[in-house]
């Protein structure tokens, strides 16, 4: 496995594989981004009909394993709750009225990760 940043027998199995779903969000968001940029830059309309589809089918890939990702960690999925599917503007910024606002606790999750973690489930800090 590519990119651990710390010795492999000292990661848990539940790390391992947050690391594969993390690491294959950023590689589809990746593919994303080329398809996107083919598909301005291609002058055949047939290739760039399949290049937006090719595109379309890596943002169901990403949205997939951010799901994956959101239903094992209690900090992804607070804050996907919080700046997710929002009106006005995202930006944490209680004074604008942004997705910031919503946080019912104004907590930092820290009871929501220590609950995690009795658990054996994964935060951001893990
Ligand atoms: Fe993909």
């Amino acid at each position: 496995m590519s990119k651990l940043h710390e010795p492999r027998d000292s990661l848990s199995a539940a790390t391992l594989d947050l690391h594969r779903a993390l690491s294959s969000l950023m590689e589809e968001i990746e593919a994303v981004d080329w398809y996107q940029q083919r598909v301005d830059a291609c002058a055949d309309d047939e290739l760039r009909s399949i290049l937006a589809h090719n595109r379309d089918e890596e943002i169901e890939h990403a949205v997939m394993t951010l799901e994956w990702v959101r239903r094992r960690s209690p900090r992804w999925d607070a804050m996907l709750r919080e700046f997710l599917f929002v009106e006005g503007d995202a930006r944490p910024d209680h004074a604008a009225g942004g997705a910031g606002e919503r946080r019912a606790d104004n907590s930092l999750g820290v009871a929501a990760a220590i609950n995690a973690a009795r658990r054996g489930q994964h935060t951001e800090e893990d």
